[in-house]
């Protein structure tokens, strides 16, 4: 399979993992020899519940046995669908309210964008350096790092950058800015939260000049942080908020939130201002529906900061520098991105799943499915301490 892999399927690196999967269940995923891999990294953030939940799949099943799809986004009344975004409603302030559902995360903040400049009339769209807002070309847009976009250029047009946490940019925020594009804690940056009030302030600064404020919670979101949404620690509500990756429980969806009335400007003048086939898909709208429903009807919200503790306490080696992140949205910074990518790839060799982030090579990340459990907890950072033992026999202490 591994050579069909390389050879028919389109690769995104030459140096894939390629790890051969035949079953994934629970924190564990399988490959085609038998052996098992403990999951910390839940498909990068997305496989909230882990494999296979119970809850999610019964869902998918029962979904199936009556539709899957029947019409394309909008037009008819497709109780999945409807159940959600009214159960999103439940869970946010009353500013945000009316949810368009996609298929991922990047299309969801390219119709975030668009809305944004409907709202206002204006153009300009502020994100910020480092930050990851997903692949299509609104979000690609979004991306500082010229490396990664000069290739495609050109970009859309009228996006500027200003730095996360840092308030002397503020003024950057205009009467021209549409939307600013914040993820609430920045993930492929190096999983960095926000500080002394930053996106409040961002916030006021919007208000004020009459742009919109964009949270893109597609990784910190449901429940990953210890609150259902990132921006609950804050002190801030957005006015666009973008959710995707954990709230499919493992499928393949993205959205955007607004109030009612802002969310109406995308259906008229023009109508169908954003149209998609398969966004509110049944049967992913019905795991997504499950997987909220778990999320919300039990303790994994709150259990995350005790097993956030549990892995901090665990995690103690002179090759951690730092343990950054909320909840179960960790990164764990080695010396260099020779020893991470070392540890990472040692880590998989002894039946651990680990991965890195986009623009902090030092960081390992660890982001455990919600329900991983004290034990797993326990048996995946004795490898990750194993690994890192054997890195530092080998290299030494760097101090
Ligand atoms: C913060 C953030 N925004 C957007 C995206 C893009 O989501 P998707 O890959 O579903 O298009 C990602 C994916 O990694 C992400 O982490």
């Amino acid at each position: 399979m591994k050579a069909d892999f390389l050879t028919y399927q389109a690769q995104t690196t030459p140096h894939p993992l390629a790890m051969e999967v035949a079953k994934a269940e629970g924190s564990y995923i399988y490959n085609t020899e038998g052996k098992k891999f403990l999951d910390f990294v839940a498909g990068v953030s997305a496989c909230s519940l882990g494999h296979q939940h119970p809850r999610v799949k019964t869902a998918i099943i029962n979904q199936l046995d009556k539709y899957a799809h029947v019409m394309v986004y909008g037009e008819y009344a497709q109780s999945p669908a409807v159940q959600l975004t009214k159960l999103l409603a439940a869970h946010l302030p009353p500013s945000l309210q009316s949810t368009y559902l996609v298929n991922s995360g990047t299309e969801a903040i390219d119709g975030a964008i668009k809305l944004a400049r409907r709202a206002t009339g204006r153009t300009e769209i502020i994100a910020a350096v480092d930050a990851y807002h997903g692949n299509s070309y609104g979000a690609l847009s979004l991306m500082s790092n010229e490396e990664r976009t000069a290739p495609f250029k050109p970009m859309i047009g009228d996006v500027s950058f200003i730095k996360f946490n840092c308030d002397r940019y503020l003024e950057r925020i205009t009467e021209h800015t549409a939307g600013v594009v914040l993820e609430t804690i920045q993930g492929g940056a190096g999983f960095i939260e926000p500080t002394n009030d930053f996106l409040s302030k961002v916030k006021q600064r919007c208000k004020d000049v009459g742009a919109l404020l964009i949270l893109d919670e597609i990784q910190p979101g449901m429940g990953r942080t210890g609150k259902l949404f990132g921006f609950e620690h804050y002190n801030v509500v957005p006015d666009i908020l973008v959710t995707g990756k954990g709230l499919g429980g493992g499928m393949p969806i993205g959205a955007f939130t607004a109030s009612r009335d802002t969310m109406a400007l995308l259906s008229d003048n023009p109508k169908l201002g954003h149209i998609t086939t398969f966004g509110g898909h049944p049967v992913i709208a019905a795991a997504a529906l499950a997987t909220l429903q778990e999320i919300t009807e039990t303790t994994l919200i709150a259990d995350t900061l005790v097993k956030e503790q549990l892995i901090r306490e665990q995690l103690v080696h002179p090759y951690i520098t730092e343990i950054r992140g909320r909840g179960l949205m960790l990164a764990a910074l080695t010396p260099s991105a020779a020893i991470t990518s070392e540890v990472i790839l040692a880590c998989q060799d002894a039946g651990l799943i680990l991965f890195w982030l986009l623009f902090e090579d030092r960081a390992i990340r660890i982001t455990p499915p919600l329900t991983i459990t004290t034990e797993e907890i326990i048996e995946g950072c004795a490898i990750l301490l194993a690994a890192l033992d054997q890195a530092l026999e080998k290299h030494g202490s760097l101090t």
